[in-house]
């Protein structure tokens, strides 16, 4: 029996697993190189130092999936509130991201990723009002969807106050889900209370643990160049990959 996936916007026409095969595939048909280790960088470990150094030493077109949480300077400028409480402190110690220091990370990134390779980038909400256009234009990295993350706990601002934050998902050229794409089941809102506060940046494991099962392969790598908490390395060790990852601060 095919299994109803959602009533179509078509009238009559209901979308069953079967009549959308064309688009839906459970099976992960893209492979990346197998990775044989980069000597003098840990797998699956904690390392203190830049993310460019660590990009710089990895082959072209080899990895399956980065995420990228850049320390945006542009952000924190925005939260100048006047509000000098103990998180916004440790907020601003953290080592900040210049624009131009971004652009090099992303060309990094394209640079390693495989054909068909996904980025996901953390964002908040002044950049995708903002437009992402400015942040990638020196890429050719497609924008394939976003995820909003209901992080379920109130936080700062002027008028709203901010709840959630996104997650912008790029593919390489050629882009495609069939085949690429396996795990068809991740809502584009996501609920998850972050139980880990020794960053005050963390992202969510669970949330993160679907993303990298959805686009690698079990022992496929998974690259953080700004780890933070190491959220990534738990989410992608809990699946069974490889992780290869740093932050400044270690
Ligand atoms: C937004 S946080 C990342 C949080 C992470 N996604 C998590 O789940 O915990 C950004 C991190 O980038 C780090 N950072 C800033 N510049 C860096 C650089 N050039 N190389 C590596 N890490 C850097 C900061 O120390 C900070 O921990």
């Amino acid at each position: 029996m095919p299994q109803i996936i959602a009533a179509a916007a078509a009238p009559n026409k209901t979308v069953t697993s079967d009549n959308i095969k064309s688009v839906y595939s459970k099976l992960r048909t893209a492979k990346a190189p197998v990775f044989k280790g980069i000597e003098g960088l840990a797998i699956n470990q904690r390392q203190q130092m830049n993310g460019l150094e660590l990009l710089a030493r990895v082959e072209d077109k080899t990895v399956p999936l980065v995420f990228f949480d850049p320390q945006y300077r542009t952000v924190l400028d925005k939260q100048a509130y006047g509000n000098e409480g103990a998180r916004q402190k440790h907020r601003a110690s953290l080592p900040q991201m210049p624009e131009d220091i971004i652009a090099e990370f992303l060309s990094e990134i394209e640079r390693v990723l495989t054909p068909q390779g996904h980025l996901m980038l953390w964002v908040d909400k002044f950049i995708v009002c903002s437009g992402l256009e400015s942040l990638m234009a020196g890429t050719e990295l497609n924008l394939v969807d976003m995820v909003t993350w209901n992080k379920k706990r109130i936080g700062m601002g002027y008028r709203t106050r901010r709840t959630a934050e996104y997650l912008v998902i790029f593919q390489k050229s050629p882009v495609r889900a069939k085949g690429v794409w396996c795990l068809h089941n991740i809502p584009d809102v996501w609920d998850e209370k972050i139980t880990d506060r020794s960053h005050s940046h963390s992202k969510p494991v669970e949330l993160q643990k679907q993303l990298i099962e959805a686009v690698t392969n079990p022992g496929d790598l998974v690259i953080d160049p700004a780890a933070g908490s190491f959220s990534v390395m738990a989410a992608a060790m809990a699946q069974g990959r490889r992780f290869l990852g740093c932050d400044l601060l270690g």
